[in-house]
């Protein structure tokens, strides 16, 4: 079947696209799933079966039996729900364009380099690979063909603490602040957490550097959370002395610094809605979790704001939009697949070790 064009649906209103997605959600049923990431709009992830952050997801992706799993987030999630998913089942990304900026910051080629110029000056053994899931599916491969795994903003702590058990150092990518936030809160100096500059040969360090560094941490970082500024937290704390502060650890050293809790999407949700009526809230993340926080707190009587006065949206993130959920489901209702992610079967394979480290951490 010839699949629905989507330019039919990019003119359709919110209320057309409303009561179309209700009735194709109903049909497909039990062989569909959506799963929807924390900064996703409101209009969308009202449709999702389960909301989560990053390792939620995964898990929900590896557990689900359904045929379809629609996921309403970025590429590397649905990626990841493609490995972890069984043969007969299919990840969809209702938009292709829905990338992130950070898991760009890093390729196969320049991590291959990286290691290979690591090698030579370091020896065969002394390093582990580790990548944020915020990267691409090769790059996993590469961590499950090293001995390396993964890790997500939740589980960071556990998997650098396995790492060093494993090898004297570690070669993290792509985020640096996820790397850096994580190695200062177990208490590793500040000089052996070093920057690689892929742009510069060996990666800008000397050897003595690189010999004294436990954590090689790549030049990458999230183009959202690095407009977050410790002067944010200093304002709010000069008006609400008695408030506190939450941030994600993709944020810079010295926000985290600041902050009262630090930790995954998931984690600063749960914070905020445990936390006593009165309580004030700084979060340091995405808009739209925030804006969605923000009234779900005020509902119970505390206050949630949003930590800069720039509008910090992911906008890859923002690609999934109404029209493009439609036009996903309203294809696998005629048996038409638009848009499957499908993660060649031999980067699958030793993706999927890398990860299986991870869950079984
Ligand atoms: P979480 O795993 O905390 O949801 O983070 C994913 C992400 O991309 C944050 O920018
Ligand atoms: Fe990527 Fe940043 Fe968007 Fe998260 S917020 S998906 S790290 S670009």
């Amino acid at each position: 079947m010839t699949p629905l064009p989507i330019h039919n649906y990019l003119s359709l209103t919110p209320e057309q696209c409303h009561s179309r997605l209700q009735n194709a959600k109903q049909q497909l049923g039990n062989h569909l799933i959506i799963l929807g990431h924390h900064y996703q709009r409101d209009e969308v992830i009202q449709y999702a079966d389960h909301v989560g952050d990053s390792l939620k997801l995964s898990r929900l992706a590896a557990q689900s039996g359904a045929r379809y799993i629609v996921f309403c987030g970025v590429h590397f999630m649905a990626e990841v729900a493609d490995i972890l998913s069984s043969p007969q089942q299919t990840a969809i990304l209702p938009d292709l364009a829905a990338g992130c900026s950070m898991a760009d910051m890093a390729n196969l080629a320049k991590v291959e380099d990286a290691w290979d110029q690591l090698s030579k000056l370091l020896g065969p053994d002394p390093v582990l690979p580790i990548t944020y899931i915020n990267s691409a599916a090769d790059l996993k491969a590469f961590c499950g063909k090293h001995g390396g795994t993964v890790c997500t903003s939740s589980n960071a702590q556990a998997v650098l603490t396995w790492s060093l058990q494993q090898r004297q150092k570690v070669l993290f990518f792509p985020d640096q602040h996820l790397g850096r936030n994580t190695g200062y809160r177990m208490g590793i100096p500040l000089n052996e957490m070093v920057i690689w500059d892929f742009d510069q040969p060996q990666g800008g360090l000397t050897l003595p550097q690189l010999q004294a560094a436990k954590l090689i941490l790549w030049d990458g970082y999230c183009s959202v959370h690095q407009l977050f500024q410790p002067t944010d937290i200093e304002h709010f704390r000069q008006r609400h002395p008695t408030g506190k502060v939450v941030a994600h650890p993709e944020c810079c050293l010295e926000v985290c610094q600041q902050a009262d809790v630090i930790g995954s999407t998931e984690k600063i949700i749960e914070t905020v809605m445990s936390s006593p009526p009165g309580t004030h809230w700084l979060v340091g993340t995405e808009w739209h979790l925030v804006n969605r926080l923000a009234r779900q707190a005020q509902a119970t009587g505390k206050k949630a704001e949003f930590m800069s006065s720039t509008h910090c949206q992911c906008s890859t993130m923002y690609r999934i939009d109404l029209p493009h959920l439609l036009w996903v489901l309203e294809n696998l209702q005629q048996g038409t697949i638009v848009n499957p992610i499908s993660v060649p079967s031999e980067i699958a394979a030793l993706a999927r070790l890398a990860l299986q480290r991870m869950l079984a951490l």
